[in-house]
């Protein structure tokens, strides 16, 4: 059994607010991430499966970056992740939100293979993701 994994970094923008609290809380809550500011995230896929005889690889890394590509990458770099990104509409942007939102993205896409999202909000806070049935495989 492997372990395959890629990774994307992108620059984006948000604040963490929740609209179930009054401006105080939110404030008293999230402190300096009420306010607007960014990240550079790091996102990595990781799928798990056997290898197929027939060509050696657990996937073609290159259609994995593809899929990440078209279905994160353009959506999220260089943007407000609050307001600009469809998917995330109505969601608390935390990386928890966020990398469940991006799991829902590509799990249909990755022939139930993917096992592990990581996402780095910084180079010392990160959050490891196992799908919503977590990690049953
Ligand atoms: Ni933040």
């Amino acid at each position: 059994m492997f372990e395959l994994s890629h990774r994307i970094t992108f620059s984006a923008a948000h604040s963490l607010h929740s609209d179930a609290l009054s401006e105080a809380e939110n404030r008293a809550l999230y402190g300096p991430c009420f306010n607007l500011h960014g990240h550079n995230y790091e996102l990595e896929v990781t799928l798990r499966g056997p290898v197929d005889p027939r060509t050696g690889m657990v996937m073609d890394l290159n259609v994995l970056s593809r899929v990440i590509d078209e279905l994160v990458f353009r959506d999220v770099d260089h943007r407000n992740l609050d307001s600009d990104v469809s998917w995330l509409d109505g969601c608390i942007t935390t990386a928890e939100n966020v990398v469940a939102a991006v799991w829902e993205r590509l799990a249909g896409q990755l022939d139930g293979q993917l096992h592990r999202l990581r996402l780095y909000e910084s180079a010392v806070n990160f959050v490891d993701y196992y799908g919503p049935d977590g990690g049953s495989r």
